[in-house]
C-alpha cells in the first residue's frame, strides 16, 4: 500500500527521462511523374511532401522544446556530423533527399552571419538553402545495395518470378480480367494489349493513379473507386513479390536494409560525437520487404497496402538512463519502431510493436539478434546471397575476393590475425591465404546470425568506378518480367 505512490512518482519520473539518442528514418518519394516515362522525376506536389515530411520530423526530434528532441541534437542549425544522408542515385530519389533535409534543417538565410573578407568586404549566402550532405549511391556501387538490395539480384528476381506461377496469381488474373479491360481506353498506345490484366497491376495502377492527379483525360474517367480497387490490386501484387513466408528470398532486399539501419543506430549508441539522425531514402519495396520479416502484416492487413507517396518508417534509439555527459551503456538503449503513412499534416507518426512481441519497444541486443538475425553487413554477403557475378553486378567479383577480409571484421577476429592475413596476402601467399578464408568463411556462415557485425562503409568506396546500365527507374526488374 505504501509503495503505491512511490511507484507511481517513479513511473512518472521515468516517463519523464525517456531520452531520445538518435533516429533513423527510410523514406518513399513523394508524387512523382509516371513510371512508364523514364526517367521519373518529383513534380512540384511531390517535392512539397517530401519536404513537409522533413518539417515534420523537424518539430518532433530537433527543434528546441520538440516532444522527443535528441539528445545534444544541434539547433536550430545543423552540426553536418550529426546528420547522415543517403539515397540511390537517381533523379526522383535523390530529389526526395535533398528537399526532406531542407525541411529537417530549416534554411535561416536572414539569420545567416555574413562572411568577413581580409579586403573587407562581406559576402552573403546566394540563397536560403542547408548544404547537408546527401551520399548518393550509384547503381552499380557496393553502396547501392544497402537501399535497393532487389536491383540486379537474381536471388531475389528468380524467387519473385515465381510468383506469377501462384494459384493465387493465376486466380487473381482470370477474375480481373474484364476489370481490367474496361481501362484499354486508357492504356491504349501504352500498355501491349495482352498486358493489360492483374500482370501489370502495378504498372497501371501507377499510371492511373498519377494521371488521376495530372491527368484530365484520366480523372474523367476514372472513379475514386476504382482507383481504389486498382490500388488494392497493386498492393496484393507488390506485397506477393516482396513476401512470402514460405519463400524468404522474396524478402531479401530487407536484409542489407536492416544491415544498414543497424550500422547507422550502433554509430548512434555507441559514439558521442557521431551521428544523431539518419536519412535512408529508398522504394516501396523494401517498405514492404521489411514489414514481411517484421511480422507487421499480422497485426492488421493494412500493412500489404503499398505505403502512400513520402511514408516514413522510424527507428527511435531510446533510453530511461540518466544521460548527462556521457552516453548510457548499450544495454539500456531500446528500439522503438514508427511508422508514418504519407505527409499529411494530420498524419500521425504511430508506434509498432516488430515480430509479434506486443512490446513497441525491443532492447537493442534483442533487435540486432532478432531484427538483424539475417542482415546482410558487407556486398560480399550480399553478392553471395544474391548469386550475383560480374555481369549483373560488376562490383561482386571484387568484394568476394575480399571476403577474407570483410568476415574477419564481420566476425570480429582478433586484428593480429587479421594482420597476418593481410601480410601472407601482400607476400602473395595467395593460395594459402584462401584456404584460410574458406575455413574462416565457413564459421562466419554458421556463427553469423548470432553475431552483430560491422558494415565497412569505406571497403566499398576502395572499388574502383565501373560504368553498367542498371535499372535507375526505382522499380524492381522483377515487376517488369510478370
Ligand atoms: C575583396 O575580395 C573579393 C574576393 O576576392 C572581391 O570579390 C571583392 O571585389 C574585393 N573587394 C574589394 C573592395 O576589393
Ligand atoms: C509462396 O511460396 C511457396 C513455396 O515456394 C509457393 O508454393 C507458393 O505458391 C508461394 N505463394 C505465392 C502467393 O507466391
Ligand atoms: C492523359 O491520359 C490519356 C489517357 O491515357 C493520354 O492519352 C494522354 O496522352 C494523357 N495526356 C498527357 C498530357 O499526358
Ligand atoms: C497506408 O496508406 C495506404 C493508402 O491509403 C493504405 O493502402 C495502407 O494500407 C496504409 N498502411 C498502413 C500500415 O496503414
Ligand atoms: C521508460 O519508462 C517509462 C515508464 O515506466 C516506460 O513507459 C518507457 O517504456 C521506458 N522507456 C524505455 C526506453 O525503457
Ligand atoms: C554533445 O555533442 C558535442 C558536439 O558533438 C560532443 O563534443 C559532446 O561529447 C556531446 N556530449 C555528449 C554527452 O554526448
Ligand atoms: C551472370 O548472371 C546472369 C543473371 O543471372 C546470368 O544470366 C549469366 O549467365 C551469369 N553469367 C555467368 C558467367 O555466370
Ligand atoms: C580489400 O580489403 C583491403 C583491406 O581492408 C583494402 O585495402 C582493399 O582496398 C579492399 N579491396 C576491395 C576491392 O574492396
Ligand atoms: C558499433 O560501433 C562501435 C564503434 O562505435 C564498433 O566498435 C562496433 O564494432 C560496432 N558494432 C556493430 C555491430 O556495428
Amino acid at each position: 500500500m505504501m509503495f503505491a505512490p512511490l511507484l507511481l512518482l517513479l513511473a512518472a519520473h521515468c516517463v519523464a527521462a525517456e531520452t531520445v539518442l538518435g533516429v533513423v528514418v527510410f523514406t518513399r518519394h513523394g508524387d512523382r511523374s509516371s513510371k512508364l516515362f523514364n526517367p521519373t522525376h518529383l513534380t512540384t506536389l511531390g517535392l512539397n511532401q517530401v519536404q513537409q515530411s522533413g518539417t515534420f520530423y523537424h518539430s518532433t526530434y530537433i527543434a528546441d522544446g520538440a516532444p522527443k528532441q535528441i539528445f545534444n541534437i544541434s539547433s536550430p542549425n545543423p552540426n553536418p556530423n550529426q546528420v547522415a544522408a543517403f539515397t540511390p542515385d537517381e533523379q526522383t530519389l535523390y530529389s526526395t533527399g535533398y528537399a526532406f533535409l531542407q525541411g529537417l534543417y530549416p534554411p535561416r538565410p536572414q539569420e545567416s552571419t555574413p562572411e568577413l573578407l581580409t579586403n573587407g568586404s562581406s559576402v552573403q549566402p546566394p540563397f536560403g538553402y542547408n548544404y547537408l550532405t546527401l551520399h548518393g549511391e550509384n547503381a552499380d556501387a557496393p553502396e547501392s545495395i544497402w537501399l535497393k538490395g532487389d536491383v540486379a539480384c537474381p536471388t531475389y528476381l528468380n524467387a519473385a518470378k515465381t510468383y506469377s506461377q501462384s494459384a493465387d496469381f493465376k486466380a487473381l488474373t482470370a477474375s480481373t480480367q474484364s476489370f481490367y479491360q474496361s481501362f484499354a481506353p486508357l492504356l491504349s498506345g501504352l500498355f501491349k494489349d495482352s498486358d493489360i490484366g492483374f500482370g501489370m497491376a502495378y504498372s497501371i495502377f501507377d499510371y492511373l493513379n498519377v494521371g488521376f492527379v495530372h491527368n484530365e483525360t484520366i480523372r474523367a474517367n476514372v472513379t475514386p473507386d476504382q482507383l481504389f480497387q486498382l490500388r488494392t490490386l497493386a498492393d496484393a501484387h507488390e506485397w506477393a513479390l516482396a513476401f512470402n513466408e514460405s519463400q524468404p528470398e522474396r524478402s531479401l532486399p530487407a536484409q542489407p536494409f536492416i544491415g544498414k539501419v543497424i550500422a547507422q543506430l550502433n554509430q548512434t549508441i555507441t559514439a558521442p560525437s557521431s551521428t544523431k539522425f539518419s536519412l535512408l531514402v529508398g522504394s516501396y519495396i523494401t517498405f514492404q520487404a521489411f514489414f514481411g520479416v517484421a511480422g507487421l502484416q499480422k497485426l492488421s492487413g493494412d500493412w500489404i497496402g503499398l505505403p502512400d507517396y513520402a511514408s516514413t518508417i522510424a527507428f527511435e534509439a531510446v533510453t530511461n538512463a540518466s544521460v548527462t555527459d556521457s552516453l548510457p551503456s548499450p544495454d539500456d538503449v531500446s528500439i522503438r519502431f514508427l511508422f508514418r503513412n504519407g505527409s499529411a499534416p494530420t498524419a500521425p507518426l504511430t508506434p509498432f510493436p516488430l515480430l509479434g512481441t506486443g512490446n513497441e519497444l525491443m532492447s537493442w541486443a534483442d533487435f540486432q539478434s532478432k531484427i538483424g538475425g539475417n542482415q546482410i553487413v558487407t556486398a560480399s554477403q550480399w553478392c553471395t546471397a544474391c548469386h550475383t557475378n560480374s555481369t549483373a553486378q560488376p562490383f561482386c567479383p571484387m568484394a568476394q575476393q575480399n571476403v577474407t577480409t570483410a568476415s574477419f571484421n564481420a566476425t570480429g577476429m582478433k586484428p593480429a590475425v587479421a594482420g597476418v592475413v593481410g601480410a601472407m596476402v601482400t607476400l602473395g601467399v595467395a593460395a594459402l591465404a584462401i584456404l584460410l578464408a574458406a575455413l574462416l568463411g565457413l564459421r562466419l556462415v554458421r556463427r553469423g546470425s548470432t553475431q552483430p557485425a560491422v558494415l565497412p562503409t569505406t571497403q566499398a568506396h576502395q572499388v574502383p568506378i565501373m560504368t553498367k546500365e542498371v535499372s535507375h527507374d526505382g522499380s524492381s526488374a522483377a515487376r517488369t518480367m510478370l
